[in-house]
């Protein structure tokens, strides 16, 4: 069952929004119009490539700011977001004898609680970006993880080839899917399954609409719960909305994929 709570989000392509958010943080205007003629240039070299264009998007931000890049305007909401992510996990049963993969790691944000509380080898993150898996690596050795051997791999699709069935017992993607088209989303949701363990699951966040599906520059995608549920159910995973991800105020809502029967949300 798919109850829902908070955060649901205004259609922010609407002018009406556009413009009365101008009005309100007028100190966010010029970021937006930097942002919109990024958008105008790379469409043009990227058209139909998805993943191509978001990591160019990845590689300007990673150049002027890698936790910025990766959502987190100080380093202090930086420390907080990853520890937010971590100890939802814990909560939720991780344990460090668990195989992880973490889809759109960035710069190992959460990735680097989870690499320190894991048993060496058990972490694996993979991301479309080299430029923010190079500041991964700059967070692995200043935080001296390289002895725990995570794998930090490039990818250029959703289709987890590099791993063997029935890998991970938890698989994490935060604020990956909402920069994602649903062919993005599909083709996770065609693979996901192999490579999880039967009693395995996989988080996702997702910028949640009540109103009509749109993105924002092609970098916000913006989807209803349900739609992303059937989605999950026409590749036979199951599909739970995660309210107890809600009450911790963040601003995306979180879905649990599981292999089938009813996982556990709390
Ligand atoms: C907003 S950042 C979040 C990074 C990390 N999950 C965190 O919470 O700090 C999104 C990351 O996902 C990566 N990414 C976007 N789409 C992806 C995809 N379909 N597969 C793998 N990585 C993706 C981006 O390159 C970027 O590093």
């Amino acid at each position: 069952m798919v109850r829902e709570v908070e955060f649901v989000k205004k259609n922010r392509k609407s002018l009406k929004h556009k413009f009365s958010f101008a009005v309100r943080n007028p100190g966010k205007v010029p970021r937006y119009v930097r942002r919109l003629v990024r958008d105008a240039w790379l469409k043009t070299r990227h058209r139909g490539d998805h993943l191509a264009y978001y990591q160019a998007v990845m590689k300007s931000d990673t150049a002027r700011n890698p936790e910025a890049a990766v959502g987190s305007q100080t380093h202090q909401r930086w420390l907080a977001l990853g520890k937010m992510q971590f100890d939802y996990l814990k909560r939720h049963g991780l344990r460090p004898e668990h195989k992880m993969l973490e889809i759109g790691c960035g710069n190992l944000r959460a990735g680097r609680l989870l690499i320190d509380y894991l048993e060496p080898g058990n972490y694996a993150g993979i991301d479309i970006s080299p430029d923010i898996l190079k500041a991964a690596r700059n967070t692995l050795a200043e935080y001296d993880l390289e002895s725990k051997q995570p794998l930090l791999e490039l990818v250029a699709d959703n289709k987890f080839v590099l791993f063997p069935d029935g890998a991970f017992d938890v698989v994490h993607a935060h604020s990956v899917y909402s920069h994602c088209p649903i062919e993005v989303i599909e083709e996770c949701f065609v693979h996901i399954g192999r490579i999880l363990k039967p009693t395995g699951h996989f988080d996702f966040t997702f910028d949640r609409t009540e109103g009509e599906e749109h993105h924002v520059l092609h970098e916000d995608f913006y989807y209803r719960t349900e739609t992303l549920v059937a989605l999950a159910e026409k590749h036979g995973l199951t599909a739970v909305f995660m309210d107890d991800w809600e009450r911790l105020k963040h601003h995306q809502s979180k879905i649990r994929i599981t292999l089938g029967g009813s996982p556990t949300t709390s």
